[in-house]
């Protein structure tokens, strides 16, 4: 019997290399167990005031701009692929960022005791030689609060993509990668203390930037002038409530994989197309007073919403999203 299998096998692969020259991966399959019992367990900042965002309820607050004028009134999940990478995804009302509405701060999602958010996660596996599958945890909030330097706020914008990807070989959980701001930090897998077996990580309130430790973390100035904080605040399970999904590196395409809660149901609907946008999912920069803009020293009140999962290097080889001088880290401190 496994001999047959075996030989039906080599068939299917001789025959997949007849056609085309190049074999593509299309996976179809749900996200593997261990991705999710291995997925880190991340606490929010106990005073978080920008809590998860469902990027569908996203979507219906924004409209498409390039340079400040609309090129379409609306965006679906069916046409967002076909906009430029020039199209910042604009909140509506414009002085949305003003008046802070409800699906800005998303208090709606704040985790229950049990972990779950009402906005799903993005989770994409990736395949990769060597028996690796990088899964990314993308974490989506529809605002970030950049920080509060001597009571003066700088770098709020619409839009806050950030994620954790953990480098499994061969279904064993080998590394994690933590986003935060423009760069992250790298570590061994085992490092990292756990909840369940799983990595425990730690959400910068505002930034949303990820870490391994609770306390304040360094940002740009040295504390107490800014830093980032963290701590044991709500608990968020991201498998609980996420949209699943595989990159192909070769072929730069997506494949839906299944979610669990709500994303599961949404993404049965919506396609994969989503992904592809390159556009920015928030406000661009607004020119000085407009919605109380300033800048001091360049760094402004508000800056430019941010590019989507498909601009994190998705594809890397190093574990770190900025693959030169990636260091591994061992320990904590
Ligand atoms: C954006 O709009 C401003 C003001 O209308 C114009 O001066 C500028 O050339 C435009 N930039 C682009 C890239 O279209
Ligand atoms: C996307 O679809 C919506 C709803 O049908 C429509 O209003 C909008 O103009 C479309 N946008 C693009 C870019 O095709
Ligand atoms: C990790 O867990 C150990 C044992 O519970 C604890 O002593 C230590 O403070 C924790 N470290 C961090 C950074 O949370
Ligand atoms: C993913 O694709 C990019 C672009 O073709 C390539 O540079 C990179 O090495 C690939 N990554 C892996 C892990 O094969
Ligand atoms: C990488 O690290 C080396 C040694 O510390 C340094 O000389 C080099 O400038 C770094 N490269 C980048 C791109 O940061």
């Amino acid at each position: 019997m496994g001999a047959m299998i075996a030989v039906l096998f080599g068939l299917l692969y001789a025959f997949s290399f007849a056609g085309a020259g190049t074999v593509h991966l299309v996976k179809r399959d749900p996200i593997p167990d261990f991705v999710l019992e291995k997925a880190p367990l991340s606490h929010l900042w106990s005073q978080e005031s920008w809590w998860p965002s469902d990027v569908a309820v996203h979507l219906t607050h924004v409209e498409p701009q390039v340079n400040f004028t609309a090129v379409t009134t609306a965006v679906t999940f069916e046409n967002i692929s076909t906009l430029p990478s020039s199209v910042f995804l604009t909140a509506v009302p414009s002085d949305a960022v003003l008046t802070q509405p409800s699906w800005l701060t998303s208090a709606d999602n704040t985790p229950e005791a049990n972990g779950v958010s009402g906005a799903p996660a993005t989770i994409i596996c990736v395949e990769k030689p060597g028996g690796i599958i990088d899964a990314f945890y993308f974490y989506f909030y529809s605002f970030n609060a950049g920080g509060t330097v001597l009571g003066i706020e700088f770098d709020n914008h619409v839009g806050d993509w950030e994620h954790s990807m953990v480098r499994f070989v061969n279904g064993i959980p080998e590394f994690i990668y933590l986003s935060a701001h423009t760069g992250g930090t790298a570590y061994t897998y085992d490092t990292l203390n756990t909840t369940n077996g799983r990595a425990t990580t730690y959400i910068a309130g505002g930034t949303h930037a990820n870490y391994a430790t609770p306390g304040p973390h360094f940002h740009d100035l040295p504390p107490p002038l800014l830093a980032d904080q963290t701590d044991n605040g709500a608990l968020w399970d991201v498998t609980a409530n996420f949209r699943g999904y595989w990159f192909d590196n070769t072929t730069q395409t997506f494949h839906g994989a299944g979610g669990a809660g709500v994303g599961a149901t949404e993404q049965a609907n919506e396609g994969v197309g989503w992904l592809m946008f390159e556009g920015m999912w928030g406000d661009q920069q607004y020119p000085l007073l407009v919605n109380d803009q300033y800048c001091i020293f360049d760094q402004c009140h508000f800056t430019d919403g941010p590019t989507g999962p498909i601009a994190k290097n998705l594809g890397r080889n190093a574990v770190c999203q900025r693959e030169t001088n990636c260091t591994v880290l061992t320990s904590l401190s």
